[in-house]
């Protein structure tokens, strides 16, 4: 059976219907790619209880296995993204965001600039991207092949951690 997903847009301006949510669509179109089921989209600003909600909605009332936010992960004053997401985690990934950066650090030095989390509540893996199409691209490509394991690892029956 599909794996689960969720994708929460974390943007001011897309909150309010001021700007057209690019990041997003696109989030749940590789998803799609890569056989997730989409179950749940949301847009909120970039408020952290407002995204921590979301993100504790997803775990702990619709128990995805991936919830994606995108957005909010940079050093602007409301960025606060990383901050949510690390309050409502009970173990931290820090592989996932160092693999993007790993990779998106050969196209551009501005992938420093993201301050993108990874971690686990409950039975939920929850992953930062940043907001921009291109950024998003960029990351997500490079870390989204090997989460299905890692959601194996996370949901499956328990098994050993061997390479195929
Ligand atoms: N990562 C990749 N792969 N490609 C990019 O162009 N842009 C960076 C960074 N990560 C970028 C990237 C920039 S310019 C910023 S400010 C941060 O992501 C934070 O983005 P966010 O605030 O939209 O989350």
């Amino acid at each position: 059976m599909a794996n689960t997903a969720a994708v929460i847009t974390v943007s001011d301006k897309g909150s309010v219907g001021e700007r057209v949510d690019t990041g997003g669509p696109l989030v749940c179109q590789m998803l799609q790619e890569a056989g997730y089921e989409v179950v749940y989209t949301a847009i909120v600003p970039d408020e952290k209880d407002q995204i921590a909600g979301e993100i504790r909605k997803t775990a702990d009332v619709l128990d995805v296995a991936l919830c994606v936010t995108t957005g909010g992960t940079g050093f602007g004053p409301r960025d606060v993204t990383p901050e949510a997401t690390i309050a409502v985690c009970e173990r931290l990934c820090p592989g996932i965001p160092e693999a993007m950066r790993f990779e998106s650090l050969k196209i551009t030095n501005r992938a420093m600039l993201s301050r993108a989390q990874s971690g686990i509540r409950g039975a939920t893996l929850v992953v930062n991207l940043p907001g921009s199409p291109k950024a998003i691209r960029e990351s997500f490509s490079a870390v989204l092949p090997a989460l299905e394991h890692g959601l194996l690892m996370l949901r499956g029956p328990k098994q050993d951690c061997a390479q195929s």
